[in-house]
């Protein structure tokens, strides 16, 4: 990677946004730009800031899990301040998901599915997982922590092989280089008009799109959560991001956890 590949300040030029990107902040590396991110929440930022960095050394994931940050990649991070009921944050990686699948088919061209409750796939494989991180004071929402961290112009030979078996890079669908500014300004803007939709009320729209574009919907699933598993079919997701499950018991309903599809490809 040589210096022009690398994200400043003049990225966000010609970037209009209303939220989400009010202020950006770039590193050529961090441990994580979510911890970055909640450091600054915890100091009282505004909402909107973006945190990017060229690579992470602790990038985390979901459950726990690291996520491996190599250089060509996406990593960034948004504060939110949303006021909305706490049972309804898992609304934010759903939108932020459609968000990032509609950046990445505008810039790269590329259908991308969106797999309950958060990771973005092309043909199975992963290309994009996102870490909502919430802050709760009393009933309210203080902050919440949104991570995207996008698999852009790495290739497998970046991630360790446990990684790279399931996951695959845009520059390796498209066998074209990507310009990371221009998929980082898509992805401010697409987050930004869909946060707003959804703050103004337009959640029906948004899951609709959502479910339109997800591989899950329609699909045999098991989800495991901390303490039980479900299987069946998913036809749906709620008005909190919850999943709607049809069993031979009757609909069940989760609300967070870790989801296989079941049906062959
Ligand atoms: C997942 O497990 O699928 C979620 C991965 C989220 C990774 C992103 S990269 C930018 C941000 N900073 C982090 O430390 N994690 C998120």
């Amino acid at each position: 990677m040589d210096d022009s590949d690398m994200l400043d300040r003049s990225c966000a030029s010609g970037l209009f946004t209303r939220i989400v990107g009010s202020v950006i902040n770039f590193h050529d590396t961090l441990d994580s730009t979510n911890k970055r991110a909640k450091d600054l929440a915890e100091g009282g930022c505004g909402e909107g800031i973006v945190i990017v960095a060229d690579t992470q050394t602790e990038g985390k994931g979901r459950m726990g899990r690291g996520w491996e940050s190599p250089r060509g990649g996406l990593y960034l991070s948004v504060v939110l301040r949303p006021k909305m009921d706490p049972k309804d944050v898992q609304l934010i990686s759903l939108v932020a998901g459609l968000a990032v699948s509609k950046a990445i088919s505008t810039t790269c061209l590329i259908p991308t599915s969106l797999k309950w409750p958060n990771d973005l796939q092309y043909k199975g494989k992963k290309i994009s997982g996102i870490l909502t991180e919430a802050s709760f004071k009393g009933e309210s929402v203080e902050y919440i922590v949104l991570g995207i961290g996008i698999n852009v112009n790495n290739s497998k030979g970046d991630l360790t092989d446990e990684v790279a078996e399931n996951s695959i890079s845009i520059r390796e669908i498209t066998g074209e280089k990507v310009d990371r500014a221009e998929l980082l300004r898509n992805v401010l803007y697409s987050m930004d008009l869909a946060y707003a939709k959804m703050l103004s009320g337009q959640l029906e729209n948004i899951l609709d799109e959502w479910s339109r574009r997800s591989s899950t919907i329609g699909s045999t699933v098991r989800i495991k959560t901390a303490n039980r598993t479900i299987e069946g079919k998913a036809i749906g997701v709620d008005q909190t991001g919850a999943l709607i499950i049809k069993q031979s018991v009757g609909l069940g309903r989760v609300s967070a956890g870790e989801c296989t599809h079941l049906d062959p490809c």
